[in-house]
């Protein structure tokens, strides 16, 4: 079997108990990936790690290198890559520090580079995302929150929005009637090119505030850090269990 790769999202700029990692900055045919990957072992298993909004938190959804990002990490051995997902909740049961495995994703986004399928003699593509997450490591994630013994909701989707803004009451409204459970910004055009490239994907996604109307007035930093904060630990047992599953 290949690598287990992940990709932190917001809070997840390093992932601990890496040991001392090697530190791979490839070149893409796309351009620079979000940060250096590191390659360390979890639970005596070899893992890539990639923060993807870079080492500073500093890249904007929408200006993600996706596609570079992706590429890279299965240029470095990756068949497998777990996305974190820091999201905003929608329905009943996804309220802040509720965890979730996706099972299906409505994307929002525009204007991102969100296809190999491009560019002079590139195959035109058109895979099959009906799953959009890989059922067999969804199964693994879950069973690996059942060993770290986290709760987490076996089914959800996922909104991806275009942010840096969150949305407006109103948007939420038509999440929801569209089926969304989660919001987020980073999932999309993700889990599309892993799919394109044939790598295993699965999304974690834990849920940091109420979207927009669905809480008491308005999307603070403060609650989505100590929501994230709360967060944290339980994401880190599940990637330990994740890990020594393979
Ligand atoms: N909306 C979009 N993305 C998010 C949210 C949200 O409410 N919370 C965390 N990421």
């Amino acid at each position: 079997m290949g690598l287990l790769a992940v990709i932190g999202g917001s809070g997840f700029a390093q992932l601990a108990g890496l040991g001392e990692p090697e530190t791979l900055t490839p070149d893409t045919p796309y351009g620079p990936i979000s940060a250096a990957i590191l390659c360390g072992r979890l639970a005596g298993q070899r893992i890539l790690f990639l923060p993807r909004h870079g080492e500073g938190h500093g890249l904007p959804p929408h200006r993600i290198n996706y596609r570079a990002n992706i590429w890279a990490l299965r240029a470095q051995g990756a068949d497998r890559i777990l996305g974190l997902a820091a999201v905003g909740g929608i329905t009943a049961g996804f309220g802040p520090r509720s965890f979730a495995v996706p099972d299906q994703i409505v994307d929002y986004t525009y204007g991102r580079e969100h296809t190999y399928s491009d560019g002079p003699g590139a195959p035109l593509l058109h895979v099959d995302f009906t799953q959009p997450y890989c059922p067999k490591l969804r199964l693994s994630l879950l069973h690996a929150c059942a060993r770290a013994g986290v709760v987490v909701a076996d089914r959800a989707t996922y909104g991806a929005t275009q942010g840096p803004r969150f949305e407006s009451a109103a948007e939420i409204v038509r999440l929801q009637r569209d089926g969304c459970d989660l919001v987020g910004m980073t999932g999309m055009p993700e889990a599309a090119l892993a799919r394109e490239l044939d790598i295993s994907y699965a999304s974690l996604a834990f849920v940091v505030n109420w979207a927009a109307g669905k809480g008491d007035g308005a999307i603070t930093a403060e609650e989505i850090d100590e929501h994230l904060g709360h967060c944290a630990g339980r994401v880190e047992q599940v990637l330990l269990a994740l890990a020594s599953d393979a």
